[in-house]
Formats: C-alpha cells, sequence, structure tokens
C-alpha cells in the first residue's frame, strides 16, 4: 500500500548544524496495517510524515502509495489521500468557523472551491450521524464556534475531519500526547474504531511504549533517522515493555535511565 525506498532528507546540508533526519530508510506497509512508531526525541519520526505528507521534499529515495510514485506531487494534492492529526488539538481544526463548516471543509477536501461550501440537510444528517459515534454530544451543536469546544472535543473532531472522506493514508502524530489521560484514551479508543471500521492503513507516533504495543499489529523503532525494530506478529504479541526498553538501548547504543521515561514521553 505505502512503499518508501531508500528516504533521506538531510536538513542544513554543508552547514555547522547538518542534520541527517532520515537516513535511507525502507518502509513496505500492507493495506490496513496500523503501524505505531517510536523512538528517542530527534529520532526522524515527524520528519518521516512530514516527507509522505509532502511537506517538504525528501533529498533522495521515493514515496510510492499504491503504486503510484507521490515524490514529486505537492502536498495540496498528497491532501486529497493523505489525512494527518497533530499533537495540538488547536492545529486541525478552524477555531472562527462552526463545527459544520469545519466538517463540510473535511468532506469537501479535492473538491473545486466554489462546491465547498454548499451545505445541505444530507450532509447535516450525514454530519450528526457522524458526531454521535463520537459521544461527546456534539450532534446538537453543529452551528457552534469550534473556539468554544474543549481540546479533546476539538481534537475528537479533527479525527472526525481527517476520516470523514476516507483517507489511504492516515498519519498521526502523538496525536494525543497534548490531552488529559482520561481524554486521551477516549480519543484514542475512537482511533481504534475509526481505523477498523473504515479499514484504514495508519501510522501513528507515539511517546506511549505501552500504547505503542497494545495499538495496531505492528511497531517499528526509530533511531537517528532509520528503523531500528521493527515488530510485528507472534514477536510483537510476546514483548514486554522492559524488553523494548532493552532492545532500544541495544540496537540505538543510548542508555536510558529507566523505562519511566519512555513511558513519561521523554523517551
Ligand atoms: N524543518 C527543520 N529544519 C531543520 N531541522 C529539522 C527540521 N525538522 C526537523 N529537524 C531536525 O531533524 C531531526 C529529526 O526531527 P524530527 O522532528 O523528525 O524528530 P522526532 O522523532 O519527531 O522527535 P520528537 O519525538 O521530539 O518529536 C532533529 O534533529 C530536528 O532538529
Ligand atoms: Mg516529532
Amino acid at each position: 500500500m505505502l512503499t518508501i525506498n531508500n528516504l533521506s532528507k538531510i536538513f542544513n546540508q554543508g552547514t555547522i548544524n547538518e542534520k541527517k533526519a532520515l537516513d535511507h530508510l525502507q518502509l513496505h506497509l500492507e493495506p490496513e496495517d496500523f503501524v505505531t512508531v517510536i523512538g528517542s526525541n530527534g529520532a526522524g519520526k515527524s520528519t518521516l510524515m512530514n516527507v509522505i505528507a509532502g511537506t517538504f521534499p525528501p533529498d533522495q529515495g521515493q514515496i510510492i502509495i499504491d503504486d503510484k510514485d507521490v515524490t514529486k506531487l505537492p502536498s495540496y494534492k498528497r491532501a486529497g489521500f493523505i489525512s494527518r492529526v497533530f499533537q495540538d488539538p488547536m492545529s486541525g481544526t478552524a477555531a472562527s468557523m462552526t463545527i459544520e463548516e469545519n466538517l463540510i471543509m473535511a468532506l469537501k477536501r479535492g473538491e473545486p472551491r466554489r462546491l465547498r461550501w454548499a451545505l445541505n440537510g444530507k450532509d447535516r444528517n450525514f454530519f450528526q450521524e457522524e458526531l454521535k459515534k463520537l459521544n461527546l454530544g456534539l450532534e446538537g451543536r453543529l452551528t457552534t464556534k469550534v473556539r468554544l469546544l474543549s481540546g479533546g472535543q476539538r481534537q475528537a473532531l479533527t479525527l472526525l475531519m481527517a476520516t470523514l472522506k476516507k483517507p489511504q493514508l492516515l498519519l498521526l502524530d502523538e496525536h494525543t500526547a497534548a490531552l488529559d489521560p482520561k481524554t486521551a484514551e477516549k480519543v484514542l479508543e475512537l482511533t481504534c474504531t475509526v481505523t477498523k471500521q473504515s479499514h484504514l492503513t495508519t501510522l501513528m507516533i507515539t511517546h506511549n511504549l505501552e500504547q505503542a504495543l497494545s495499538v495496531g499489529n505492528r511497531t517499528i523503532m526509530m533511531h537517528d533517522g532509520r528503523i531500528i525494530l521493527d515488530l510485528k506478529g507472534a514477536e510483537r504479541a510476546n514483548m514486554t515493555m522492559n524488553r523494548l526498553l532493552e532492545m532500544f538501548e541495544k540496537a540505538s547504543g543510548v542508555h536510558m535511565n529507566n523505562d519511566r521515561m519512555m513511558l513519561a514521553g521523554t523517551f
């Protein structure tokens, strides 16, 4: 479904600040894979998502989605089939617009601009049905401005917007990290439900090792722009957090003080 070939990205090349954020990275995802991505700060996780989404071009390598080479496709064209949710609950929705205005934008993504604002009763019913599934009482608040919602409500809405028009690929960059634990759990649950129901292919960055092992069907660990561990099947099912920490230390040569660092998000 997604094939990444020999992908490299170097920031500030030729300067004292040169940084190889992606180093000849190889990755292949099957349709409906849900891959969790872990790794230390600066490992290259967000850069990988940025290059997949076309935020900036790679220095080397290809990104192939469903047999189509998208490496040179501009990000606004990729937005038609790649959806992203970021850590900041304020970033994914337009605060000064209503819930239904945000949803219509998401629904008409990729369509000609003049059609984007046409909102009919059928759309409204559809939005209400979808909002009901979030179980946050938002179905009765279609004309509420998004700025009046809580961070958790906004992030749930962002997730709904990202998946309303089924994307070929869903990219989640620590999308629950800024929420309180209870809300984070709820948004994660929603993530699991929607990805399963819509048969999405998903990459999810997380600093929470427990989440990384319990959600999805595969876990990759990045270090210095490379994938240093790739867990699936029985090996993943039998993996413990302590063992994962040990494997990280062995593969990367970096020693952690304790596994709490990884769980606390400073890993
Ligand atoms: N736009 C940029 N310009 C210059 N350097 C960058 C840029 N984006 C990322 N980098 C550098 O590339 C490296 C990888 O960064 P990246 O954001 O991908 O890490 P990450 O794995 O997402 O880390 P974190 O867990 O802290 O979010 C870092 O050294 C970072 O400073
Ligand atoms: Mg990051």
